[in-house]
């Protein structure tokens, strides 16, 4: 394309907003974020028109054309053209496997091991709906077979084509050719448009980028997977802008030192956002974890001050965790708070609970809290759990090893009612839980229930809970 006179523009780094002037605050409320960047004249106003254009590609018209409003009934349904990834667990976080001309952002911190989980969907792929396209930026031809060859057992490696390209023009002109079942983009910081001058990674490239790959997905039909790096603070690299542009964006996280992998989908336009994946690292790629709760408390110790397991609901399973605590005298004045999976700020909610309604001063204590495996539950229904954790190692009394601790604590120190406690429960059982400390209300409808062998020690409030637990 033949580019004018250069000229200058500041584009926000966290949301993508273009200013022709610097700006000490952006429209979305970040501060100190625009950078200055070139950009031949007449292509902004390119690209704006360009964006919409694509937008409009969406409802179902190409590049050009009018779009006509059509019947709700009318329109054919993508729903039942789901493609199954042949991982139980990743069609499970997506809603049931990849919807057709889907766009799909999956995100982790390097090393984490997107590209190994890319690379076995896209044997899985291959083999049951033929070519799959895997365009990688980042590594080369022979790395990724050096991959392939450690992590595909299937022969579905056969219909992988691998193309190591970063030039948006040269990967459609490469799907045009091979016409792929689905398209793999590792990394977009790594792609770049011919439009722009500036480098790959930039926010106006990754948005560019975006752009185009969703342009090219809503037209063809292809389902398209892009992998995306995140920051240290486990943002998005670049803009925020891709993740208003795709259809899920996924998240896959674990402690590096740690085989556990955890996949969850932070936005999912064809599914619930609450479901997690779980994975373990190994020689021959990830292996699905069907046993959650069994993996978590693997290496539980059993009656030790500081520790209780507590229970989460994720998605569509229940899950037992332990949750630890330690309490040591705090050196000067200020006293530390450290969690671990467990935000601070609620940390010092249940702290100043504890402190009003159950009588334990811990202003001259630093506390720790640590949700062991590397999980960051998500809900309420391990507050309890993290007081009695608190509380333990405070006294120095271990909670027995078979006792759960469930429920949420409100500010006033009573116990809210959890959802799906009777699932929890028979998960609990099976674990080989005996006592279950839980809010009254849950206690008394399992009851009615019933069905359980396990002790259900429905109590009101925090202190109650202590009580139960002979710590006082
Ligand atoms: N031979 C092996 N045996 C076991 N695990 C391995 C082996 N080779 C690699 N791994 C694991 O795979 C991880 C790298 O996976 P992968 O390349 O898929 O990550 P990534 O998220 O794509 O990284 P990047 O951001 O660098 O692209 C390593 O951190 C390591 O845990
Ligand atoms: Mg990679």
């Amino acid at each position: 394309m033949a580019k004018g006179k250069a000229k200058t523009v500041f584009v926000c780094n966290e949301c993508g907003y273009e200013s022709p002037k610097w700006m000490g605050q952006c429209i979305c409320g970040a501060w100190n974020s625009f950078f200055e960047q070139k950009v031949a004249s007449g292509e902004a106003e390119d690209r704006r028109s360009r964006t919409r254009a694509s937008a409009g590609d969406g409802a179902g018209g190409a590049a050009g054309k009018k779009n006509r409003p059509a019947r709700l009934p009318d329109i054919v349904s993508g729903e039942r053209s789901r493609l199954d990834t042949g991982i139980g667990e990743l069609n499970r976080v997506l809603g049931g496997g990849i919807v057709k001309g889907s766009l799909i952002l999956i995100s982790g911190e390097p090393g984490i091991g997107k590209s190994t989980i890319i690379l076995q969907m896209a044997a899985n792929i291959a083999q049951s709906y033929g070519k799959v396209l895997y365009v990688s930026g980042e590594e080369s031809e022979e790395q990724i077979k050096l991959r392939a060859e450690r992590i595909c057992r299937n022969g579905g490696e056969g219909g992988i084509f691998v193309l190591s390209e970063t030039n948006m023009e040269n990967v459609e002109a490469a799907v045009d050719e091979v016409q792929p079942s689905l398209l793999i983009i590792d990394s977009i910081q790594t792609m770049y448009t011919e439009d722009l001058d500036s480098a790959p990674g930039s926010v106006s490239q990754v948005r560019a980028c975006g752009n185009e790959l969703m342009r090219l997905g809503k037209v063809t039909g292809i389902p398209i997977f892009i992998v995306a790096h995140v920051t240290k603070s486990g943002d998005l690299a670049g803009p925020k802008i891709v993740e208003h542009l795709v259809d899920c964006v996924l998240s896959f996280t674990g402690e590096r030192n740690h085989d556990l992998r955890i996949l969850r989908a932070y936005k999912n336009r064809f599914g619930t956002t609450s479901e997690i994946g779980a994975f373990e690292m190994a020689e021959e790629g990830l292996r699905p974890i069907e046993n959650l709760s069994m993996t978590f408390m693997d290496g539980f110790s059993g009656a030790s001050e500081g520790s209780v397991i507590a229970a989460v609901y994720e998605g569509t399973r229940p899950l037992l965790i332990e949750i630890q605590a330690l309490t040591a005298p705090a050196n000067i004045g200020f006293a530390r708070r450290t969690s671990v999976g467990v935000e601070n700020t609620r940390l010092s909610m249940i702290l100043a609970v504890l402190e009003r309604k159950a009588g334990v001063s811990l202003m001259n204590q630093d506390v720790y809290v640590n949700v062991v495996g590397g999980l960051r539950p998500e809900g309420t229904s391990i507050d309890l759990a993290v007081a009695m954790a608190i509380y333990s190692s405070f006294k120095g009394k271990a909670i027995p090893p078979d006792v759960l601790a469930l429920g949420e604590i409100g500010l006033t120190g009573e116990l809210r009612p959890i959802q799906n406690a009777d699932k929890i429960v028979k998960e609990a059982a099976r674990m080989g839980i005996k006592k279950v400390i839980l809010p009254k209300r849950n206690a008394e409808k399992l009851a009615k229930e019933s069905g359980t062998d396990l002790q259900l020690a429905g109590v009101a409030n925090i202190a109650e809970a202590l009580k139960v637990l002979a710590l006082r």
